[in-house]
């Protein structure tokens, strides 16, 4: 890690030392006890799952690749690492601890799962530990995860406000998307397939789609309309009119998420269309301010995507008639965005406090993953589409909405599938920092 980034490591570890303290106390423990995870294995096969770390293992330690690990935090002690190094000719097994995180923690290398047990605290009643409740290796002795509900919950609400050290962690993994996006875009314009675009993106990264914090969607025309497709066409279709892309990148464990259409046809009405959902969601990104309730920043994304419809001669109702009687939710049937860092969907988006609650979502608006009011640390998507879903055509019509629509319109829009662009925002207690904006530019 450069000295800058080592800084805030450090300065990062006191925050999560702070949060555990109060957390643990809320608990009545005395120690934070969390697994990094276990492989799980396919039904009646010996292949096992791409591993996935616990989040609350990685959000103290940038490893991602060490099942039958073990985190132990006890307030006023270094925290412990119990580090399982297995031999193992079979697989590549994790190399010795190195690097600049290793200051930080006391390291014990184990050699086999069950002997992590012998260094975790001697009283298993008083530890709170954080994991999932069964272990595929079964393991996990009296150490089972209890999970206990007030630690997690203190923990997950706190984990919103992200430390300048994720924040700079999030930067990193804009940068590594931004950078794939771009090269994803290239291979669009050479007529590539869904999947050889998603192999242009994945060597541009530099990581494979198991390292990717998502599967990435890579829609050609009518795909763009199918908001989490995932099938990566063998075949390009002749000809490509559109190409929606979301796809994100990792970086030491935290997430991007970033979504960008093009059209082929620079000139078109298609283009003319992506461009004022950009311009539109910028203006949305820049609304990411400290006091502004999330559940309106998506309410007003819905009158701002019906103006654009309206504008664009596909809807012939006002932006509020059209949020009222549904039809703006037939266009824009997902939530403006949800929370990120550890995970792309992060946790507590719903969190009323940090003692539980929950913030309910706007009436009719079942998708939206994040009700808090957006204050400092919090890192947010914006992500507004535009989409033509016959399903949901359909049930408008059928609902009786039919003569709000220019159904020609719709015909003439449909064969380019929608249109999505999502950024990742920062919110401060000044402008808002957009991270997926800052780095397209620095790749540029
Ligand atoms: N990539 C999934 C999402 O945008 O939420
Ligand atoms: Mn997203
Ligand atoms: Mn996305």
């Amino acid at each position: 890690m450069p000295a800058p980034a080592a800084a805030l490591y450090t300065d990062h570890l006191a925050t999560l030392h702070e949060r555990t303290a109060i957390a643990l106390d809320r608990g009545g423990f005395e120690h934070l006890v969390v697994p990094s995870g276990t492989p799980h294995y396919q039904l009646f096969d010996d292949r096992d799952y791409p591993y996935a770390v616990n989040p609350q293992f990685k959000h103290w330690l940038p490893l991602t690749r060490h099942p039958g690990s073990w985190l132990v935090v006890t307030p006023g002690a270094t925290p412990k690492l119990v580090y399982l190094q297995p031999r193992d000719y079979w697989h590549v097994v994790p190399e010795a601890p190195n690097g600049d995180w290793t200051a930080h923690f006391e390291i014990v290398v184990v050699r086999k799962p069950e002997e992590a047990l012998q260094h975790l605290p001697k009283n298993a009643s008083r530890c709170a530990i954080l994991g999932e409740a069964q272990s595929a290796l079964g393991q996990y002795g009296a150490f089972k995860p209890n999970n206990p509900q007030p630690v997690l919950e203190y923990l997950e609400y706190q984990r919103a406000y992200k430390t300048p050290y994720e924040i700079a962690m999030m930067r990193e993994a804009n940068r590594i998307g931004a950078r794939a996006h771009r090269a994803a875009e290239r291979a669009f314009r050479a007529g590539a397939s869904e999947f050889g675009i998603h192999l242009a993106y994945c060597q541009a990264a530099g990581q494979d789609a198991n390292e990717l914090p998502y599967g990435n969607i890579v829609a050609l025309n009518e795909h763009g309309a199918v908001l989490h497709y995932t099938e990566l066409g063998r075949a390009p279709p002749r000809p490509a009119r559109s190409f929606l892309i979301d796809a994100g990148a990792s970086h030491r464990g935290y997430a991007s998420d970033i979504t960008r259409t093009h059209a082929a046809d620079t000139g078109g009405e298609f283009q003319a269309l992506v461009d004022a959902v950009d311009a539109a969601q910028r203006r949305m990104c820049d609304q990411v301010r400290a006091g502004v309730d999330y559940r309106q920043l998506h309410l007003d994304a819905h009158l701002a995507l019906a103006g654009i419809l309206r504008d664009a001669g596909i809807i012939r109702v006002s932006p509020e008639e059209a949020l009222a009687t549904g039809v703006s939710g037939a266009f824009f049937p997902h939530g403006i965005g949800h929370g990120i860092g550890l995970q792309v969907h992060d946790v507590a988006g719903f969190a009323a406090s940090d003692h539980g609650g929950t913030l309910a979502k706007p009436d009719g608006h079942p998708y939206l993953r994040l009700t808090r009011t957006l204050e400092p640390g919090f890192v947010v998507t914006i992500e507004p589409g535009l989409y033509f879903i016959d399903m949901l055509l359909d049930e408008l019509k059928a609902a009786g909405r039919g003569a709000s629509v220019d159904w020609d319109r719709v015909d003439a829009f449909r064969p380019f599938g929608g249109i999505r662009i999502e950024d990742n925002v920062a919110c401060t207690d000044g402008d808002p920092l957009n991270l997926t904006r800052d780095a397209f530019a620095a790749a540029a």
